[in-house]
């Protein structure tokens, strides 16, 4: 048997929920039950949409709370009116946030009970994105999101994958765990790596073989990307260089978008001097020695041989500079067998002061997925983590990082 102790992290914390009409809408019911479980009490509003989702009675009975969904209520302005609700929050949380519940908080429009509140409240808002993919990469919405980001507005999420409208891509609710460590970090009262910088790689490299064909990996960038929102949320000043991915650039992080491993080492020297480098890249290895200028074409020469040259090891770069090396460079270990010693050899000959090392062998589903099961590897021994999600193991990752400069989260 295994018992978990879950952290009360939210004692006292009062969550007004905006559940708007999506299909995510099922998963808020769940977030009700993560955020009372730590602590937080939540209170419920729902869109008109919403109710053809899941009703306001299963979101009373979970929150414990009655469910707002009129702004004209006259039970509802007699026992607390929209002005209040909002108020009497200490964070508004938008999940699912639709496109249009979006776009009306970005035009500042109040139609309806839940853009009302967006519009009444002084308290910080956190946006939990959910739609279809066409929807999500429209301008519209990006824009939108734009503008809300700029006012300050958090945001978690989307992740890609399978939607329900049965297409494939961006606009998938981030889950319950991930909106709950989003709306722990959006209460966080203190920035304890303020005035810190931070550098973090990730993402695959693509190595050119010709001008169409390249080398590259399935590091889908999940985990760097999450590491540097998490850094950034945290106060610190947090530069991203990133090979290609689909995922979004995390709002507030200079992001730098490279290709091939010699882009991104020029990116990350230029990036120095910085307080902490976490190197989470998959760097491709090896690069061909030339690169052909027209693309190879089958026939003639018979079937093309590639030769290969080493490419340069950042991580090992950064922590082997000298005046200006950051003072915690933090590596990670891919490995599909024997974890703790590859990693713990890793560690000493890339001169890394941690190494965070996962198993990415097929059978975890770690790659691309998102759960990640991993083991921080520091001089003074072998901290292994629960299995958690990407973002969770950000934020924790960020905590123990911030612990180090003197801060706690
Ligand atoms: N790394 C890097 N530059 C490289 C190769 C790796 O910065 N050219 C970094 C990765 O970002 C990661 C760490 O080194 O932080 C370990 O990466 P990994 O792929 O596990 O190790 P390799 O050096 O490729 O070793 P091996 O392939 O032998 O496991």
């Amino acid at each position: 048997m295994t018992e978990t102790i879950l952290p009360l992290t939210l004692t006292g914390r009062r969550i007004l929920l905006i559940i708007a009409g999506g299909i995510a809408a099922y998963k808020s019911l769940d977030l009700i039950r993560r955020l009372r479980e730590r602590g937080a009490s939540v209170r419920v509003v729902m869109t008109e949409a919403a109710q053809h989702f899941v009703t306001p009675l299963a979101a009373a009975a979970l929150s414990e709370n009655p469910v707002h969904t009129e702004l004209f209520s006259l039970t509802d302005e007699s026992e607390m009116g929209h002005i209040r609700l909002s108020r009497e929050a200490d964070l508004l949380v938008v999940a699912p946030a639709t496109a249009d519940i979006l776009a009306k908080a970005a035009l500042g429009l109040a139609g309806d009970l839940a853009a009302t509140l967006l519009l009444a409240t002084d308290k910080p808002i956190l946006v939990a994105p959910a739609m279809n993919v066409v929807m999500w990469n429209h301008p519209a919405t990006q824009a939108n999101l734009a503008t809300l980001r700029s006012r300050g507005v958090f945001q978690v999420g989307p992740g890609s994958g399978d939607l329900a409208c049965g297409e494939v891509g961006g606009g998938r609710m981030a889950e319950p765990l991930d909106i709950v460590a989003a709306v722990e970090l959006a209460l966080t009262p203190i920035r304890p790596l303020q005035g810190r910088r931070a550098l973090v790689t990730s993402g695959p490299t693509f190595e050119p073989i010709d001008p169409v064909r390249y080398i590259g990996n399935r590091s889908s960038g999940k985990q760097g990307h999450a590491i540097a929102a998490a850094l950034q949320r945290l106060g610190a000043e947090t530069i991203l260089v990133a090979g290609p991915t689909h995922e979004p650039a995390p709002p507030g992080v200079r992001f730098v978008a490279v290709e091939t491993a010699r882009e991104m080492l020029d990116a990350c020297l230029a990036a120095l001097p910085v307080d902490i480098a976490v190197c989470a890249a998959a760097v491709a290895d090896w690069r061909a020695d030339t690169v052909a200028d027209q693309k190879i074409k089958k026939g003639a020469g018979g079937t093309p041989v590639l030769h290969f040259v080493e490419n340069p090891d950042i991580l090992a770069t950064i922590a082997g500079r000298g005046s200006d090396r950051p003072a915690l460079v933090v590596g990670f270990a891919a490995e599909t067998q024997d974890v703790l010693a590859h990693a713990q050899a890793k560690r000493q000959r890339k001169g890394a002061d941690w190494i965070v090392a996962n198993d990415v062998s097929p059978a975890t589903g770690t790659f691309g997925g998102d759960l990640n099961t991993v083991h921080v590897i520091t001089a003074e021994g072998i901290d292994s983590w629960p299995p958690a999600t990407k973002a969770e193991v950000a934020a924790r990752l960020a905590g123990r990082i911030a612990a180090i400069f003197g801060g706690r989260p």
